[in-house]
C-alpha cells in the first residue's frame, strides 16, 4: 500500500475546511529540496539549472523555484509571458517552443529572453526579425528515452528539434542572417537509461564542436521520478557524475569546455503536489465484475492516467484494517476516466483500505503535469483550487472557480 508524501490527516482536514474537496496541495519545503538536488547536479565547467515550467506553471510555484536560484524553460510564448508576469527577469527565461511566437516575439526578445529554435524554419523566422543576434537550437539526437511513445521525445518518431543529420543546414541559415549559435540543446525524454544519456551527451558535444561560438550545452529534459513505491527515481548524483566524466573526456580531446544546462520539470514538482478528494459513490458489476470507487475528481483534474496510462498512488484516509480491490474511477462521463490502469492501458484493480462513501482520498505524485495539463472544465466541472503548504501554513494560491468565472468568456450571439 502507498503512503502519504508530506500531508498528514490533520493537514488534510485543515485543507478541506479551508477550501473544500477536491483541492491540490503543494509543499514549498519539498519543492525547495528538489531544487537543491538539481542545483547540486555534478558538472565540470559550470551548471545552469532550468525549471521546465510546463510541469507546473503556477505563479506561486515559479516564485519558489526562482528563490532557489533556478532559471526557466518555457514551451510557448505564453509561458514566457507568465514568467515575466511573475516578475522573473527575461535573461533567466529560455523559450523552447514547438510553435514559433506569433504575438509576443518582439516583447519577449526585448525583455532579454533566450530563444531556442526547435526547427530549421524557426531559425529562419528568427533571423528575419533579428538578424545579427544570438540563439540556440534544439537537436533531435536520434534516440530517446521515456516510458512510452507519448513521453519519448527523441528519435525518428518525435517531431521535436532539428534532426541530428540536418545540422549543417543550421549553419547555412544562421550565416544567411548573420546569426550566432551560442548554445545547443538536446532532449531525450523522461527516462533514466544511462546508455541513452551517454549516447546523447557524446552526440550533443560533437554537434556543439561544429559551432565555434557555442559555450553552453543543454541536456534538456527529464529525469525519471518514482511516484509509485514500486518505481525508482533517477539518482542525479549518479547520472550527473557520469555526464561530468563525458564532458571532461571530451574537453581533454578537443579543448572545448562547455557549461552544462539541465532542465527538469517532473523531477522538481511531481512529488511536491498531492490531490485531496473523496469517495462520491461505490458500485459494482456483480460477482464476476468489479467494485468501482467513484471519486469527486477525474480526468478533468488529473489527465495523466487517461492520456499516458500513468499510475498515481491512491490513499484512502481511514483507519480501516480491511482492504478491498477497487477500480478507481473519475467523475467524468468517459469510460477512459479511470485511475487504475496498468502500463499497457488495461483496466486493473488496486488494493486499498476498504472505503465508504464520503471517505477522504489522496492522490499522490500530483505536482507535475496535473493542474497544468488538466482538461479544464470538461463536463463543466470547475477548475480545482490549489493550496501551498508553506512553513506549516496552508495558503490558498488558486481559489475555487465559480460558475460565473467559468461561463464569463462564453457569448450567446443576438
Ligand atoms: C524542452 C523540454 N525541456 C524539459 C522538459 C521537462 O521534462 P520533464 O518534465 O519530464 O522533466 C521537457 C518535457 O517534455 C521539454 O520538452
Amino acid at each position: 500500500m502507498e503512503t502519504l508524501n508530506f500531508l498528514t490527516p490533520e493537514l488534510i482536514s485543515q485543507a478541506i475546511n479551508k477550501i473544500g474537496s477536491p483541492a491540490y496541495v503543494y509543499s514549498r519545503e519539498t519543492i525547495e529540496q528538489r531544487c537543491s538536488e538539481v542545483t547540486a547536479f555534478p558538472n565540470a565547467y559550470g551548471l545552469n539549472a532550468r525549471y521546465a515550467l510546463k510541469a507546473n506553471p503556477h505563479l506561486a510555484i515559479l516564485k519558489v523555484v526562482e528563490s532557489m536560484g533556478l532559471h526557466f524553460d518555457a514551451s510557448s510564448e505564453y509561458e514566457v509571458m507568465r514568467c515575466l508576469h511573475a516578475g522573473i527577469p527575461g535573461e533567466k527565461i529560455q523559450l523552447t517552443g514547438q510553435q514559433f511566437p506569433r504575438k509576443h516575439l518582439k516583447e519577449i526578445v526585448a525583455a532579454g529572453v533566450l530563444f531556442n529554435a526547435c526547427s530549421l524554419k524557426q531559425i529562419d523566422e528568427f533571423g528575419k526579425v533579428f538578424p545579427g543576434s544570438s540563439l540556440s537550437f534544439r537537436i533531435n539526437p536520434g534516440t530517446g528515452s521515456g516510458s512510452n511513445r507519448k513521453t519519448n521525445v527523441g528519435g525518428p518518431s518525435a517531431s521535436f528539434g532539428i534532426w541530428h543529420e540536418q545540422t549543417d543546414q543550421v549553419a547555412k541559415i544562421a550565416a544567411k542572417h548573420n546569426l550566432t549559435i551560442n548554445r545547443i540543446h538536446s532532449h531525450i525524454g523522461s527516462g533514466s537509461d544511462p546508455e541513452v544519456w551517454k549516447a546523447v551527451t557524446e552526440m550533443t558535444l560533437a554537434q556543439a564542436d561544429k559551432f565555434p561560438n557555442v559555450h553552453t550545452v543543454n541536456l534538456g529534459g527529464g529525469f525519471k521520478v518514482a511516484r509509485m513505491s514500486s518505481e525508482k527515481s533517477t539518482n542525479l548524483q549518479e547520472v550527473g557524475g557520469f555526464v561530468k566524466t563525458v564532458f571532461i573526456n571530451h574537453a581533454k580531446k578537443t579543448g572545448n569546455e562547455y557549461k552544462l544546462e539541465v532542465e527538469p520539470g517532473t523531477y522538481l514538482s511531481a512529488n511536491c503536489g498531492s490531490l485531496i478528494c473523496d469517495v462520491d459513490d461505490i458500485s459494482d458489476t456483480g460477482e464476476n465484475g468489479y467494485t468501482f470507487l467513484k471519486l469527486n475528481t477525474g480526468m478533468d483534474t488529473i489527465t495523466r492516467p487517461a492520456l499516458y496510462a500513468s499510475e498515481h498512488p491512491i490513499i484512502i484516509i481511514n483507519d480501516n484494517k480491511d482492504s478491498q480491490d477497487y477500480v478507481v474511477c473519475g467523475h467524468c462521463c468517459e469510460s477512459g476516466d479511470v485511475f487504475t490502469v496498468d502500463e499497457s492501458d488495461t483496466l486493473t484493480t488496486r488494493t486499498l483500505n476498504k472505503a465508504q462513501v464520503g471517505d477522504t482520498v489522496v492522490i499522490e505524485g500530483a505536482g507535475a503535469y496535473c493542474a497544468s495539463m488538466s482538461l479544464k472544465n470538461y463536463n463543466s466541472f470547475p477548475t480545482t483550487p490549489q493550496i501551498l503548504l508553506d512553513k506549516g501554513e496552508l495558503k490558498v494560491i488558486q481559489h475555487p472557480q465559480s460558475l460565473t468565472e467559468m461561463l464569463a468568456p462564453e457569448l450567446i450571439p443576438d
